[in-house]
């Protein structure tokens, strides 16, 4: 009989990474200084994952580093307004907890570091990886009132008009992603 699901190893693995990303949530969650639900919040995280993904499925782009990313580049807001720096405190975050909280090569945290540091420079050229990130939070700019135009994003996929309403759309609704609960075991009501 054929084998319809997954091998072993691969479920395990898939297991253990939800099981180590939901511990990295909640520590991430208790050090949250802004409301969950704020423009900053977790909904917003999730649909830069979500844009991530999208955006990884037409790319090279490392979906470890976006999930990563989705979750700490905004991590350290001390307000909810201009915060210059936030991102920076979110990577040197990130470096605190890497090798126990979650593990990632060396090349690879260089890359999410930089992601994170970096996201609100408004730069466009970088590792794909990199773009992929940025253009992800870009994308969900409209819960800021911002709409996000093609000339400001990295990766092709991310400059179609198409894709650009669809995640605009999302934003300006606070559109709030099933993974929150499904992925994260976050219930914020
Ligand atoms: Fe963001």
């Amino acid at each position: 009989m054929k084998m319809l699901l997954k091998p072993w190893p691969e479920l395990k693995t898939l297991y253990n990474r939800h099981k180590e990303m939901k511990k990295l949530i909640k520590i991430i969650i208790d050090q949250y200084a802004q409301s969950f639900g704020g423009v900053h919040g977790v909904s917003h995280w999730a649909r830069v994952l979500e844009n991530g993904r999208l955006i990884a499925r037409n790319t090279d782009a490392n979906l470890e580093i976006i999930e990563l990313f989705s979750l700490f580049h905004d991590s350290k807001r001390v307000t909810e307004t201009r915060d210059h720096n936030h991102g920076l405190r979110g990577a040197e975050f990130a470096a605190s907890l890497r090798g126990e909280a979650f593990q990632l090569s060396d090349n690879d945290f260089d890359l999410l570091y930089y992601a994170c540091s970096h996201h609100t420079n408004g730069l466009t050229d970088a590792d794909i990886t990199v773009q992929a990130c940025w253009d992800s939070d870009r994308l969900d700019l409209g819960r800021a009132l911002i709409t996000p135009v093609p000339e400001k994003m990295c990766t092709e996929i991310a400059k179609e008009q198409e894709i650009i309403e669809w995640a605009h759309k999302r934003s300006c609704d606070g559109f709030r992603p099933a993974l929150i609960m499904d992925e994260w075991g976050l219930d914020l009501k």
